[in-house]
């Protein structure tokens, strides 16, 4: 196993802007779910990249579409067009609500383009007010400032002068808080279809459905964040799906591409039509070489055998986790969908996921967590019941000496 003694955690210290703190491990290679660090060790990967891996780590097919692609054509600009873009965007269509794709390299870049396009779409359409845009406290949608914006979470949308302004924030799950804000100058209400970063909670039906009804009402489009839950994550392709209510703008990342950055920004083409030419653009976005290996990831898991694998890998991770809450009792909810798990820990035991987090590390378990008090679960959407169960023996060890410190 190559180790590369120079380049250790303490250069991070020296070289990089501290807005991270990574752990001691660096991980050099991963095969499937699982990954090894620079000495050699093995981690089980129950984080996937912070859901990013849905294929787990070096799938021979992504590999193979890397390589394939990178020996033709890695970039052209938006001056031209490229055929792994358009083979991308066309299975996208075919697959979901949308008639149109926009291409981007992060979650952060889609979710931005679809608020600008929002607002331009109302501006054209009704009036000079109506750039009104709802969210959801304890929401994420990425880093840029009109993204992190419309972020509920002040931690990280303050401190940086003035924000972008017209974006409002009401709790999650409470429709009433949203009957009450909404009105005609609401161009757009964002929301992600099961909150990720805010501590892996679903919508509830009716909250959902009444999201929808709202905007329907007020003439505002309904974007939904899928950047975390998209793309199988939910055992659906997309979550709307499994959900039963369509957005009018949808954004995708992070799976896309199987570990390699793209994102995607769906729509109709009524909406994608106020994006004229020139009103909104990206150097890379769509590049051939994301497309290609995005286009591979999408192929397998755009398929029955994928889709049901991800809920049937769902419940036996939910079991699992109730066997571990009836041994060490930490657990006040177990929630999510598909593979995308929360659990959170009991009231005695708040604040300690990081806790959990590197008592796993130490153990070879990568795990997430979704704030100070949810564990968060987002592995390979093919992660094998060999993994799993390894898995979970190092994370049981991890709790027990977490309990008994
Ligand atoms: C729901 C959601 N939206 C947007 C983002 C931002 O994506 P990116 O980091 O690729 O910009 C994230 C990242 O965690 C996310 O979970």
């Amino acid at each position: 196993m190559s180790s590369h003694p120079e380049v250790s955690r303490a250069l991070f210290d020296q070289v990089m802007v501290p807005n991270y703190a990574p752990s001691d491990v660096i991980p050099v290679s991963g095969k499937g779910a699982r990954v090894w660090d620079q000495q050699g060790r093995d981690f089980i990967d129950f984080a996937g990249g912070i859901a990013v891996n849905c294929l787990g780590h070096s799938h021979p097919a992504l590999v193979e579409a890397l390589k394939t692609q990178g020996e033709k054509l890695w970039h052209v600009s938006n001056i031209w067009t490229n055929e792994p873009a358009l083979r991308l965007a066309q299975k996208l269509v075919d697959a979901t609500f949308a008639e149109k794709v926009f291409f981007a390299n992060s979650g952060a870049e889609a979710n931005e383009a679809a608020l600008k396009l929002a607002r331009r779409y109302a501006i054209d359409t009704y009036h000079q007010d109506k750039v009104d845009i709802i969210a959801f406290n304890q929401g994420f949608h990425g880093r840029t400032f009109f993204t992190v914006t419309a972020g509920g979470q002040k931690a990280y949308s303050d401190g940086f002068g003035p924000k972008p302004g017209a974006i409002h924030h009401v709790d999650y799950n409470d429709l009433d808080a949203l009957a009450a804000t909404i009105n005609d100058n609401t161009c757009a209400v964002m929301i992600e279809p099961l909150q990720g970063e805010g501590g892996v909670i679903p919508p509830s039906h009716e909250f959902i459905k009444g999201v929808r009804e709202l905007c329907d009402k007020h003439n505002a489009l309904l974007i939904f964040d899928e950047v975390q839950t998209g793309v199988g994550r939910t055992g659906e392709l997309f979550a709307y799906m499994g959900l039963g209510v369509e957005p009018d703008i949808l954004t995708s990342a992070k799976a896309l591409g199987g570990g390699f950055p793209i994102a995607a920004m769906l729509t109709s083409t009524a909406i994608a039509e106020h994006f004229k030419v020139g009103t909104h653009g990206s150097t890379y976005g769509g590049n051939p070489l994301a497309c290609a290996v995005a286009e591979a990831a999408f192929d397998i898991v755009n398929t029955a055998s994928v889709l049901d694998g991800v809920k049937q890998k769902s419940q036996i991770f939910q079991q699992k986790l109730e066997q571990l809450n009836q041994e060490f009792g930490i657990f006040k909810d177990i929630r999510g969908a598909g593979l995308l798990v929360g659990a959170e820990l009991i009231d005695e035991m708040q604040g300690k996921a990081r806790d959990i987090l590197v008592a796993s590390s130490d153990a070879g378990l990568m795990v997430l967590v979704a704030g100070a008090n949810v564990l968060r679960f987002a592995p390979s959407l093919v992660i094998t019941d060999e993994e799993i169960e390894t898995g979970f023996e190092r994370l049981s060890q991890a709790i027990a000496k977490v309990v008994n410190s």
